[in-house]
């Protein structure tokens, strides 16, 4: 079908969409690069995109405004340490964070302030650490510190084949910590593999038995509302450039003064102290989020967080909400029903194939007509030819991908002994698992956010139709024609 007539069947199906069309008139104003390039980006999971007036505002700021070191008393530094606590307080307000209650921690991304939560829970014998299934690696390396501390370490498994948590699982988990003991449960809202958007009432529920909880957002905030007056976990985590695409290389942890309270720094450094003796070998940690915020902020780029909630706000969380459901919708119905000449399905969908409890991102594999993998190394290569940005591999995010292809312990254990004495790589684990049962350890991944069109989906859907017939697709083995974005066979 020619784009208009799938756009004109698009909107009967999913009139919703035509509410949204604020989101066309400000990707042609303020994202204009993406169709200058002619770029159909897919990959706001990874990144989310910034918009060209969020740089002119933050420019203008540095432009006009003489910001020096916040840790002294010149009018420099006072006007540094106003534009930071005013970020702050707008990070607070955005997430309709009790400021009684929370406090933001900036960091440098979500893994560091994962990272400042598991070095410094107080982990030992008789707690327990538990996580979904579904988590990021940065997640998961805090069962690193948990072990080391000889806490117990557990999962609650995902079930098949939507990739959800299972509850009754997870509920025995919970059921056996002792509440007495300083126990986490740790999961993310939305998962970056499938795109679950994880039951937000589970954090209360943890909570019950006795466990602090780690809410990953980083993955959730970009697309949905968080309002932590409803869901009051311990710990959040986000990175900012994943919701609005600039600046990169600020993150926070939205942390409950109470739980914060219950941190243990590993050590401190400049910055986080009232007062350190080299003579007295002895520190006073500063209160609060100060304490935690290690060296000198990235004071330059935080006023821009202030800038990019601003621009999130002004647009509507609930917009892009319903946009891109929209899209996620009508894309898993259309690959789902990409089939080959011979009937056989191109495409399987990892997680949910519908959009109830599932964000806007979706991952998927293709298969040639005698149902073979394509390497999605190959597939991206190709998509990549055509102008579309999507993510391949395994998203940092082992576990939901192990279930996914249901790997086993025994299949991980023998890929390990099989590697073990040389390097262990990636790709060297990847071949190993598919050559092992056919099983694919990595996927594609397509996702939506604030400026996707309709057009940037359609553009994929008319990738993946150009796959149909096709036999395996080795690196390097077909051929590509660029200008019409179609396969050609060798030789055809
Ligand atoms: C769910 C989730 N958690 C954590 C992270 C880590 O984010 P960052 O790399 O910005 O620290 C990501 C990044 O993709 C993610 O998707």
């Amino acid at each position: 079908m020619d784009p208009l007539s799938a756009y004109r069947a698009f909107l009967e199906r999913h009139p919703a969409y035509a509410t949204t069309t604020a989101l066309d008139a400000l990707r042609s104003a303020d994202y204009a690069r993406l169709d200058a390039s002619g770029q159909a980006y897919l990959d706001y999971t990874g990144a989310g995109l910034y918009a060209e007036s969020q740089l002119r505002e933050h420019t203008a700021l540095l432009t006009t405004h003489v910001f020096g070191n916040p840790h002294s008393a010149s009018a420099s530094s006072a006007d540094t340490t106003g534009v930071v606590e005013d970020t702050r307080r707008a990070v607070l307000k955005y997430f309709n964070a009790p400021p009684d209650d929370y406090t933001a921690v900036f960091t440098p991304n979500a893994t560091g302030a994962l990272k400042l939560v598991g070095e410094a829970y107080p982990f030992a014998p008789g707690g327990r650490f538990v996580m979904t299934a579904d988590n990021h690696n940065s997640v998961n390396g805090i069962r690193e510190f948990a072990t080391a501390a000889g806490a117990a370490v557990d999962y609650a498994p995902l079930t098949m084949p939507d990739l959800r948590i299972d509850r009754p699982r997870l509920e025995a988990l919970l059921a056996a910590a002792d509440a007495t003991e300083d126990n986490l449960f740790a999961y993310p809202a939305q998962s970056n593999f499938s795109g679950v958007k994880h039951p937000l009432d589970i954090v209360a529920a943890a909570q019950a038995r006795g466990f602090d909880v780690v809410l990953d957002a980083a993955a959730f905030v970009p697309t949905n509302r968080l309002d932590l007056t409803i869901v009051q976990p311990e710990f959040v985590a986000v990175s900012f450039y994943k919701m609005f695409g600039y600046p990169t290389g600020v993150g926070c942890l939205l942390v409950r003064k109470r739980a914060l309270g219950k941190l243990v720094r590993p050590w401190f450094a400049g910055g986080t102290v009232n007062f350190a003796t080299v003579q007295g070998r002895a520190h006073i940690l500063a209160p609060l989020e100060a304490g935690f915020e290690d060296g000198t902020l990235n004071y330059l780029s935080i006023p821009a967080v202030a800038i990019g909630l601003r621009h999130l706000e002004s647009i509507g969380i609930d917009t892009i909400q319903t946009r891109v459901t929209c899209l996620t919708d009508w894309l898993l119905g259309e690959l789902l029903a990409l089939a080959h000449s011979n009937g056989r399905p191109m495409v399987r969908i990892y997680g949910p194939a519908t959009t109830a409890s599932r964000g806007a991102t979706i991952t998927l594999n293709f298969y040639d007509p005698e149902g073979h993998l394509l390497d999605y190394r190959r597939v991206e290569e190709l998509a990549s030819a055509c102008g579309i940005s999507l993510r391949t591999g395994c998203f940092c995010n082992p576990g939901a991908g192990e279930t996914a292809e249901g790997l086993t312990e025994g299949d991980i254990r023998a890929a390990l002994d099989d590697t073990a004495g040389r390097d262990m790589t990636l790709p060297r684990f990847l071949q190993f698992v598919q050559h092992r049962g056919g099983k694919s350890a990595g996927a594609i991944r397509v996702s939506f956010g604030l400026v996707t069109t309709f057009t940037d989906v359609h553009r994929f859907l008319a990738f993946a139709g150009t796959l149909r017939d096709q036999a395996k697709l080795a690196l390097g083995e077909a051929t590509f024609d660029i200008a019409s974005c179609r396969v050609i066979r060798d030789g055809s």
